[in-house]
């Protein structure tokens, strides 16, 4: 039995934030002592290295489970935390643009509830890869930047939410919407904050936003998790702790 425990944490928009959301997530399960299995499904690999692994010498990857190895098969240990582990991505999920939706899914409901939660770390795009991450996720979160152009693209990832949830898998909701990136002072941010609160409601928008910090930066740069910079990072952390609160509370 599943526990509708899959996180999908998507946007088409590139660079807005899904790998740091995702992994400092992860970093806020493993300071609680709770299990998270991370999967990256973008060719990029981003996730996938700063997790420590060099995706160049990735054995099974997430393609591989898209074809037909086990889940139980591809995971491995991250270099974060016992508590942290990964399917990671390789170079060949780029040329993986076909097979069938529901194979993720059925591999994933294998292994789930060993964790508290699995975060589905999705690439740039509205493609086969992000339909096949939908389609294994009970919850799908969408993170944006509170910019003109963050906001642009949010109408399509509802509409494929709403194609997946059709066609492939009904048990999916649209659970919520991380801000990232929100700087310090901008009249224009908060006017875009405003704005998405319209058209999401304002329960949908997940408290607190994710400020712009380049303590994420670091960390993303330098493979660790946030929680391990102790005061330099304590604002983010707690935001992200709260965060982990709140998917916490989603899931259950
Ligand atoms: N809140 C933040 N404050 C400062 N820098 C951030 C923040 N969030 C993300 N970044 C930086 O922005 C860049 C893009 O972030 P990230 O890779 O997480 O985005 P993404 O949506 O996963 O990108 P892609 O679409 O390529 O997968 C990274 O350099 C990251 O360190
Ligand atoms: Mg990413």
């Amino acid at each position: 039995m599943s526990k509708h425990n899959v996180v999908a944490l998507l946007n088409q928009k590139g660079g807005v934030g899904k790998t740091t959301v995702t992994l400092g997530l992860a970093s806020a399960a493993a300071q609680a002592g709770h299990r998270v299995l991370v999967v990256d499904l973008d060719p990029q690999a981003s996730a996938t290295w700063v997790l420590g692994l060099d995706p160049r010498e990735v054995d099974v990857s997430t393609v591989d489970v898209l074809a037909r190895t086990r889940a139980a098969d591809a995971i491995v240990a991250s270099a974060w935390s016992d508590d942290v582990h990964l399917i990671p991505a390789s170079d060949a999920l780029q040329a993986r643009e076909s097979g069938s939706p529901a194979r993720l899914r059925s591999a994933l409901a294998e292994v789930s509830r060993d964790y508290h939660a699995v975060l589905l770390d999705c690439p740039p795009s509205l493609g086969n890869l992000t339909t096949n991450g939908l389609t294994a996720a009970d919850h799908a979160v969408l993170v944006v930047e509170p910019s003109a152009l963050g906001l642009r693209g949010i109408g399509a990832v509802a509409d494929l939410i709403d194609d997946v949830w059709d066609t492939h898998n009904a048990d999916l909701e649209l659970s919520g919407v991380i801000l990232n990136k929100v700087p310090a002072v901008s009249g224009e941010a908060d006017r875009r904050t405003d704005e998405l609160t319209r058209i999401v409601g304002k329960k949908a928008v997940w408290q607190p936003a994710i400020p712009q910090r380049v303590i994420l930066n670091q960390a993303i740069g330098e493979r660790r998790p946030i929680h391990s910079y102790g005061a330099r990072s304590a604002e983010v952390s707690a935001a992200f702790d709260a965060l982990w609160a709140k998917l916490r509370r989603t899931i259950r």
